[in-house]
């Protein structure tokens, strides 16, 4: 891996642990320095980190001696990677909450390399609503959580709270040195099917599951990328590392993904989005008449060519397009017409995958090309699509 890492300890039982990461990451090639907090103390010696990592151990904020010409600014200059491991409850929150009141929380205040949290504590402070908020912060803030797991815990109780291995902690990091290339890239996923309400009991949908846009943020995130997926009503549990938006509407899908299209550098629109929604919501159940009943539906706002068409944009725009027949020229008319960068089309209907299917193909074209994506789980496929995106977007910006 060749990195200089910071393992910074905090007081956990699974602090002993560490050593071990200690002695993986040295395997690798990386350089390690360690900070341990004042309680990380009471469980391991800083003189076992000082043997395995080779460094000395910086324990302190304002000690003279470890302290000396700023050095947790030093410290935090010199990494190339940070991960805490244990994190506690309190480090979190901490964290979460900007605190600066010693070495470590200060530290990761000056730190501006990508930051890595393994937390380990009780399944009860892990499952606390004020824990599990910290935790959103600080992905929202593009921290990465590795873990923790569930099973036994040292306390007796079972739950998630459990520290990963130290050997997976290890693969991790090294896994996500080598997929780093979309490192401070935002990226904004919509996903899912919208529900054009008719009354407060009825709605018009589609068959979207949201399993690709759900997949594209997944792989996003693993290449480094901060995600926030703006997802319709789906039955998928939502990707850790993920700033996840719930909304319902067309209408709700437009305004969350245009209010937050400029803040962004790619907008992926994997949702099905209803192309039109009820002309008017009856505020009461409608009553069944005699006869034929006939609703008039409205046009709904292209939330794909909208954003394409702010003047701060995002730099990479991708759409999709899921088509029953002339997939090839309805994909190449809606590059133009929406003004993107990209459409990942495929073939929906009864044979094809595509919706509701685990499985896809994808035809990509872009301006200047196109590629053909073969039927895969859409984990692979959204895999293959992000580096595609990768690819076409640095091709873009150096021409
Ligand atoms: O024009 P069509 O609906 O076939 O285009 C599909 C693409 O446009 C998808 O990326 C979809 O997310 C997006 N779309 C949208 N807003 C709509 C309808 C479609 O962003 N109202």
């Amino acid at each position: 891996m060749n990195k200089r890492i910071l393992l910074a300890v905090c007081g956990g039982i699974a602090a002993y642990k560490s050593a071990e990461l200690v002695r993986l990451l040295r395997k690798q090639n990386c350089e390690v320095r360690v900070v341990m907090t004042s309680s990380a103390l009471k469980f391991v010696s800083a003189l076992t980190f000082q043997a395995l990592s080779g460094n000395p151990v910086a324990t302190q904020l304002l000690n003279a001696e470890e302290e000396n010409a700023m050095g947790h600014i030093n410290l935090a200059r010199w990494a190339d990677l940070i991960i805490i491991a244990p994190a506690t409850a309190n480090i979190i929150a901490k964290f979460s909450h900007g605190l600066a009141d010693d070495l470590l929380s200060t530290l990761y205040l000056a730190a501006t390399c990508p930051v890595y949290i393994a937390p380990a504590m009780n399944q009860a402070m892990w499952n606390k609503t004020v824990t599990q908020e910290n935790i959103q912060r600080l992905t929202t803030h593009g921290i990465k959580f590795i873990g923790p797991e569930q099973g036994s815990q040292a306390c007796g109780e079972t739950g998630f709270g459990r520290m990963t291995e130290a050997k997976d902690i290890c693969l991790a990091l090294l896994a996500r040195s080598q997929q780093q290339n979309l490192h401070n890239i935002n990226i904004l996923i919509s996903a899912g099917p919208t529900r054009e309400p008719l009354d407060p009991v009825r709605y018009i949908s589609n068959r979207s599951s949201g399993k690709m846009g759900y997949a594209l943020a997944e792989a996003a995130e693993k290449y480094g990328a901060n995600v926030t997926l703006i997802s319709g009503p789906v039955i998928l549990p939502i990707p850790s590392n993920i700033q996840c938006v719930n909304v319902e509407t067309a209408a709700q899908m437009h305004h969350a993904v245009i209010s937050r299209a400029a803040n962004n550098d790619i907008y992926i629109g994997a949702a099905a989005v209803a192309d039109y929604s009820p002309a008017s919501l009856s505020t009461s159940k409608i009553k069944k008449q005699d006869d034929d009943s006939v609703i008039k539906l409205q046009k709904t706002k292209d939330i794909l060519a909208d954003v394409a068409s702010l003047t701060k944009r995002p730099g990479f725009v991708v759409g999709f397009a899921a088509e029953t027949n002339d997939l090839e020229r309805y994909a190449k008319d809606k590059l133009v017409r929406k003004n993107v960068d990209m459409i990942a089309a495929n073939w929906v209907g009864k044979q094809q995958g595509g919706f509701d299917s685990d499985e896809n193909a994808l035809q990509v074209y872009w301006p200047s090309g196109n590629k053909s994506l073969k039927m895969t789980n859409k984990k692979q496929l959204a895999e293959q699509l992000i580096s595609l995106i990768v690819e076409k977007m640095n091709e873009k910006s150096t021409t």
